[in-house]
This record gives structure tokens, sequence and C-alpha cells, in this order.
């Protein structure tokens, strides 16, 4: 049996070898993932990317542990971490402590990640105290759209800069294994970096993070537009697309099924 990975073995690779990491979503594409990645982030981004909504906002409890379920099903050896969706921890301590229970419960992950706005390193430190590893997100914070007016990179004059290494470092001190940097330009990125003692995993924030993480749906291709930040390992779109166009092509043409494809009855 493998082990899988979990929050210590992610927070000792600080300055080390850089971290791996993709989001997932769903079983078969969980299990295509797990040998190459240490890290899979069950993202509240599916609320966009499998489920089409307009941003993370509308995403529930009730999503997340869903596909929570289907990532761990997936996976063997990668340490899975699962979102916890808006609504969810930004109140009470106590209640995000019971939402993140029912997500390691029913899921099984082994973590949560949390976007760490001014209010979230008290909850970060007091879910780490009751035995749940959490990983903070910092930066551009999805979650934030509506208050921010559209998702928008930070950090890009002195004061942006300086909430951002204060949110990472609060995010750290609270007891966070690890720390997602969103949409900042490359020397705010080294400086956070530099600045704490867990390792950041960067997303549009530059090579100088100890990891990196990507929407897979994005660095797939899955659709037309992606991030500059985004790299196109593979066109599944254009392959959908083909694939579709020739299934199309060969029932219109009784080519498929073919006799190799069809179930005869036995002679006798
Ligand atoms: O929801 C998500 O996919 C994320 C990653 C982009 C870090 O939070
Ligand atoms: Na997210």
């Amino acid at each position: 049996k493998v082990r899988r990975l979990a929050a210590p073995d992610i927070a000792a690779r600080k300055g080390g070898e850089p971290i791996v990491c993709l989001t997932a979503y769903t079983t078969p594409v969980a299990a295509a993932l797990d040998e190459a990645c240490d890290l899979l982030l069950v993202g509240d981004s599916l609320g966009m990317v499998v489920h089409g909504l307009p941003n993370t906002v509308g995403v529930t409890l009730e999503m997340m542990i869903l596909h929570g379920q289907a990532v761990m099903r997936g996976s063997r050896k990668a340490m899975v971490v699962v979102d916890m969706p808006f609504g969810s921890y930004e109140g009470a301590p106590e209640e995000a402590y019971a939402n993140a229970v029912r997500i390691m419960k029913e899921t099984g992950c082994q973590a949560v990640k949390v976007e760490s706005g001014p209010t979230v390193p008290a909850t970060i430190a007091y879910l780490v105290q009751r035995g749940i590893p959490v990983m903070g997100h910092v930066g551009l914070r999805p979650q934030a759209v509506l208050v921010d007016g559209g998702f928008k990179a930070k950090g890009k004059d002195e004061a942006g800069r300086l909430k951002v290494l204060e949110e990472a470092r609060a995010t750290a001190e609270a007891g966070a294994f690890a720390v997602v940097v969103e949409g900042v330009a490359e020397g705010l990125a080294r400086d956070v970096t530099a600045a704490i003692s867990v390792p950041t995993i960067g997303i549009g924030a530059s090579a100088g993070c100890d990891g990196q993480i990507l929407v897979v749906d994005d660095m797939l291709g899955l659709f037309d537009w992606a991030p500059k930040f985004v790299r196109r390992y593979a066109d599944l779109k254009g392959e959908i697309e083909r694939a579709a166009a020739d299934y199309a092509r060969d029932v219109k043409a009784r080519t498929f099924p073919g006799e190799a494809e069809t179930y005869y009855a036995k002679k006798g």
C-alpha cells in the first residue's frame, strides 16, 4: 500500500524541491494526476470550471464534499486538500470547525484550505490547535470577487504589497502548513516566500515560490480562454470536439456500431 503524503511532508519541502500541485475534481482525473503530483486541491474553482457558475461564491459545502470524495477515491499517493467554500469559515471559529470536521470526516482528505482575509488567521489557529491541517491562500482571493469588483492582481502599490505580506505572515504564524499565493508580481512572491517559514504555492505568482498550482482544466486546454499565467499542456477541448465530430460522422454513416461493437445471439 502506498503511503499518502500529508501536511508535514509538504511543510518539510520549504526551500527544497518544488512542490507539484494541481486541482482535481473527479475520480478519473485524480487517478491520472496522482503519480505526477504531490498535492491535489479540490478547489472551489470547481464551481466555475465544472458547474459553470460565474464565480466561486455560490459553491456549497455539499458540492465540496461530493467532489472531495471523488478525488480521494481516485488518488493514492498525493495529499488531498479540500477548499472550504464561501460562507463556511468566515464567521464564528466554532462554525468553521464544525464545517471543516464534516469535510475531513466525509471525504477523508488530509487538510482544508481557506482564503486568508484579515479575520481568518484566528480561525486557522483555532482549527490547527484542534487537529485540522490548514492551507492558507493570500493575494488574489477569488471569494472576495464581489467586494474587489473582479479578479484583480494584488500588491500593485506599496500599501497593497504590505497587506499581502502581512496576510501571509499572519497565516503562517497561525499554523498553516503552506500558503497559496495567487496573482502577485514576482518581487512580492519572492518576498512572501522569504518572509514565511512554510512553503508558498504560486498561481500567477512567478517561479519565486516553493511550489506551483494550476487549475487542471485550464492547463489541459478545456477552455478557449485561460489567464496569461496558464501554460497549456494539452488541447482537450480540441480533442473532445474532434472525437464528437468523428462519432457523429460514424453514427450518421451507420458505420458505428460495427461488428466488433455488436452483441450477437448464440447460434444454437
Ligand atoms: O479553487 C482553486 O482552484 C484554488 C487554486 C487556484 C489555488 O484555490
Ligand atoms: Na479556491
